[in-house]
């Protein structure tokens, strides 16, 4: 068999996402951290705490793309640089993990996906989701047939963190991430494409900025901005702190999609629940499959013979045991699978097209909420490009 190739990685956006790309630092295996960029400096210093030793530190994220001996990287930037920097570190031949959302414009997805197949360069997207256990659970219920066939697919998101997480640093405004529907909202919209077997073709949303617009405590103009996750001292709502002045996405939105295989499906994101969790159902012609709780200690139902009350536990019942590492356990395994995909050539889980879809959705769906909920068609991907990537569902 032949020897997998040695990876030494840099990481851009080395703080804050970027700890993922601790978990590819296996020098036995073959796999290092040689290499950094941020514009934070200090960040050098968790990775001398993980690693053991100080990789080089750029500020500048084309000298670490400069460097011969990087032959991939991990791009963990904010959104509004990952089409220049992905772009970019294709052209210079660097295998990439790429976080999720892909771009913020439709765009700016297929741009990147055109790189990539002119240079032949690997590209890999972070879509951790799809290594959710009750993804996989869920995933392998409707694979099975046990709903017969799908008809419709629904996710509930409950982001009690939202004013924490998003409404304070760059996440908060149109400008560096065109909306929640896309920025936070690709997780699940790629999960309920996956689910349900096809992408959005056409979307239709509602969607208002109802409450972090009116909290009192803002942060300085000038400052970067940064999460605090406060849950007691930031509840409700109005006792928020530090908000970008500048905040302009939606706090509350809520979008249809139909699908190319003719399933309809929806998604609902509220960022100042009590709770925190995402709740998918997908319904087919012999059945509906639903997960309780989303990580840790979790349950996905199935119901599949009718009795016409309330079934609690319904008919098969899988309990899910905690996975142990970051959203239940989803990150250490897509960074396996990103290192098994560029040094084996290992089939992946996550998709280019299934990310720029999930992009394309979520953008659609934001221009549809911010005019009069008009119903939005999602332009298709050129074939040939959607051909050398494979399908993804
Ligand atoms: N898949 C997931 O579950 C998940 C979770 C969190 C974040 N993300 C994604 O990860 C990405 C980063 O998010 P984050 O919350 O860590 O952002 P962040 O604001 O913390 O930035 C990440 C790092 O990039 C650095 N940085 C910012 N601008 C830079 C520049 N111009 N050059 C070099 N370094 C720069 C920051 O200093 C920081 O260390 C986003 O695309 C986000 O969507 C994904």
């Amino acid at each position: 068999m032949a020897e997998a190739l040695e990876l030494r990685i840099g990481v851009i956006g080395a703080g804050g996402r970027g700890g993922l790309s601790f978990a590819a630092h296996k020098p036995d295996e073959g796999c290092r951290i040689v290499a950094i960029c941020d514009i934070r400096k200090d960040v050098a210093d968790f990775y001398e705490q993980h690693l053991g030793n100080k990789p080089d530190f750029h500020e500048d994220y084309h000298d670490l793309l400069a460097r011969d001996d990087v032959n991939a990287v991990f791009v963990t930037l904010p959104d509004p640089f990952h089409e220049e920097v992905a772009v970019a570190s294709l052209e210079a031949g660097k295998a990439v993990y790429l976080e999720k959302p892909m771009a913020i414009t439709i765009e700016g997805c297929d741009r990147i996906l055109e790189t990539a197949r002119r240079t032949g360069s690997k590209l890999y997207l972070g879509h951790n989701m799809r290594h959710f256990p009750v993804v996989l659970k869920m995933k392998e219920v409707i694979d099975s047939g046990a709903i017969g066939e799908v008809k419709a697919g629904w996710c509930r998101h409950f982001v009690s963190y939202g004013g924490d997480a998003f409404f304070k640093d760059w996440h908060a405004e149109r400008k560096t991430q065109t909306g929640l529907l896309l920025q936070k909202g690709a997780h699940d919209i790629d999960v309920l494409h996956w689910l349900c077997g096809g992408y959005s073709k056409r979307v239709v949303a509602m969607g208002e900025l109802g409450v972090y617009n009116r909290v009192e405590d803002k942060r300085d103009p000038d400052a970067y901005g940064s999460a605090a996750f406060l849950s007691d001292e930031h509840w409700p709502w109005y006792n928020q702190t530090g908000v970008n002045p500048f905040a302009d996405v939606e706090d509350l939105s809520m979008m249809l999609m139909q699908l190319d295989n003719g399933v309809l499906a929806s998604y609902q994101q509220c960022h100042y629940t009590p709770d925190c969790w995402r709740n998918y159902t997908v319904i087919g012609t012999e059945g509906r499959v639903e997960n309780f709780n989303d990580s840790g200690q979790a349950t996905v139902r199935v119901w599949n013979h009718r009795e016409d009350c309330y079934r609690e536990h319904g008919d098969i019942e899988h309990q899910l045991d905690p996975s142990s590492g970051t959203h239940g356990g989803s990150d250490p395994a897509i960074v396996n699978e990103f290192l098994d995909y560029v040094r084996k050539d290992i089939p992946t889980n996550t998709s280019p097209v299934a990310a720029r879809y999930s992009v394309a959705a979520g953008y659609q769906a934001t221009m549809s909420l911010r005019n009069g909920c008009m119903p939005m068609d999602v332009p298709m991907l050129d074939s040939e490009l959607e051909d050398y990537f494979g399908r993804g569902l």
